[in-house]
């Protein structure tokens, strides 16, 4: 049974599930499949690789699917053009994340793409809604890759009551499964955004040996830190820090850096060395608290269709 939000029929899309635009991981392959299995694929933008981003816009344009494109924001800024790069291949919606997306609202919108930004507090929610967004991703602390404080199941209701239901509002951060997307729809959202779930699939660009330790490992082995933007000398803006799996580069560094920083030289090398040979006790494989509730690698369509009946079924009953 189809589950019609504010979200769906702006996107026009069956399904209220969206692919969060993940780094590396979210190629123009995930975004198509999603797409395919009626929900809402977004590319990911990520730092930024011109020549990557238009051979996978090429081939979402020649798939004929509805898709997005996600930017972290304050690193598009240092190069808009790939903006107008995503524009011109006539994406639906454009996703910034981290960063005020203020510069860029008014070029999307002309292009007559839906705004949708990601948001981590109440007051960057008020600042997305105030510069235009159309749809907020509301993102919690469970999430994997970069991300603030708050706690997803305070943070979606506080931003509807703020803002009095101008904008849906997405939840993102530890969905992965029909129960989560039931509690994000009783909460007020009108829909989610998942990544890690995503991540372990089929279809996603990551190593299969990152995404076999998605798979492994429980709730408990994910951490936030600056460990690895450290090391792969790539330092956010507070307040965002890097969820990703526990590893022994992360034990070992984690409280400890300042003290990586006296030894970046040598630890940056041994990083890049790591992150080149798949080595993921050293590598960071970036996912989140949803990690726990992930058993397999399906499919995307699998992933999707399991999620919906599971939802379906769980609102129809009225309980768990
Ligand atoms: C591997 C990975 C890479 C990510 N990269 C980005 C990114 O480049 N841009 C972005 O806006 N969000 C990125 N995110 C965060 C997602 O947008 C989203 O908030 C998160 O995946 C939701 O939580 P979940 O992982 O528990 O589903 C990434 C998440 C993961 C797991």
């Amino acid at each position: 049974m189809p589950i019609t939000t504010a979200v769906t029929q702006l996107l026009g899309v069956t399904h209220p599930i969206l692919l969060a635009p993940m780094d590396l991981v979210a190629d123009g392959s995930l975004v198509a499949a999603v797409a395919a299995a009626g929900g809402f694929g977004i590319l990911g933008g990520g730092y930024g690789n011109e020549k990557w981003l238009a051979e996978q816009l090429e081939l979402l344009q020649a798939s004929k699917s509805r898709f997005g494109v996600g930017f972290i924001t304050w690193s598009m800024a240092k190069q808009p053009k790939l903006l107008d790069l995503a524009l011109e291949h006539r994406p639906v919606a454009i996703m910034l994340s981290f960063g005020s997306p203020a510069a860029f609202v008014d070029r999307i919108k002309r292009a007559g793409a839906i705004v949708i930004c990601q948001v981590q507090s109440i007051t960057l929610a008020k600042e997305a809604v105030a510069a235009g967004a159309d749809i907020l991703v509301a993102q919690g602390t469970e999430a994997g890759g970069h991300g603030a404080s708050r706690g997803v199941i305070t943070l979606v209701p506080e931003i509807i009551d703020v803002l009095g239901g101008r904008v849906p509002v997405v939840a993102a951060g530890g969905i992965a499964d029909g129960r989560g997307l039931a509690a994000a729809l009783m909460l007020g959202a009108a829909g989610v955004l998942m990544g890690t779930r995503f991540y372990a699939s089929q279809e996603a660009a990551g190593a299969q040996a990152a995404k076999e330790r998605i798979r492994d490992v429980t709730g408990d082995d994910t951490l936030r830190s600056i460990v690895f933007d450290i090391s792969r000398h790539n330092v956010w803006p507070a307040p965002f820090t890097g969820r990703c799996l526990r590893n022994a580069y992360l034990e070992r560094w984690y409280g400890r850096e300042v003290e990586l920083l006296r030894h970046l030289d040598d630890e940056s090398a041994k990083y890049a060395s790591a992150r080149e040979a798949g080595d993921f006790e050293t590598a960071a494989v970036i996912a989140g608290e949803a990690v726990g509730l992930i058993r397999d690698l399906p499919t995307a369509h699998d992933i999707i269709k399991r999620v919906m009946d599971e939802a379906t079924a769980l609102l129809a009953r009225g309980s768990m």
